[in-house]
């Protein structure tokens, strides 16, 4: 799943996966994920900017994540677009949530 997706947020209750939300701002790359994952049970696939993950988790009534898997190249990203992503990505993660990067 993680093939074309920025990034995901995955929310675990009780071993159980209740959600995935997956960010991917190219267009033909989200279209080739809603075709290959979008039938899936509580997986949510946004054309939109990871920047917006606390917009979004908030939307879907969603407090904090367990875990953030990103894809993202951060070195590659305008500065101030690689620090609102961390920023908000630390600012939603759980506690003992982690934050996975490749
Ligand atoms: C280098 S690719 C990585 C793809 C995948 N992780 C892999 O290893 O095959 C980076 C991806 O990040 C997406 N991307 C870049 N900035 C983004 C952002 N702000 N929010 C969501 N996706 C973004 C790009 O469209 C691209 O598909």
């Amino acid at each position: 799943m993680l093939q074309y997706s920025i990034i995901s947020i995955i929310v675990v209750k009780s071993k159980y996966i209740l959600w995935k939300i997956l960010f991917e701002i190219n267009k033909e790359f989200y279209e080739i994920l809603v075709n290959l994952y979008g039938h899936k049970k509580n997986v949510i696939i946004l054309n939109e900017s990871a920047e917006n993950i606390k917009e979004v988790i908030k939307k879907y009534n969603i407090k904090r994540v367990d875990y953030i898997v990103s894809g993202l190249p951060f070195i590659s990203l305008p500065k101030e677009v690689s620090e609102k992503i961390l920023k908000n990505t630390a600012d939603v993660l759980k506690d003992h949530g982690k934050f996975i990067t490749f």
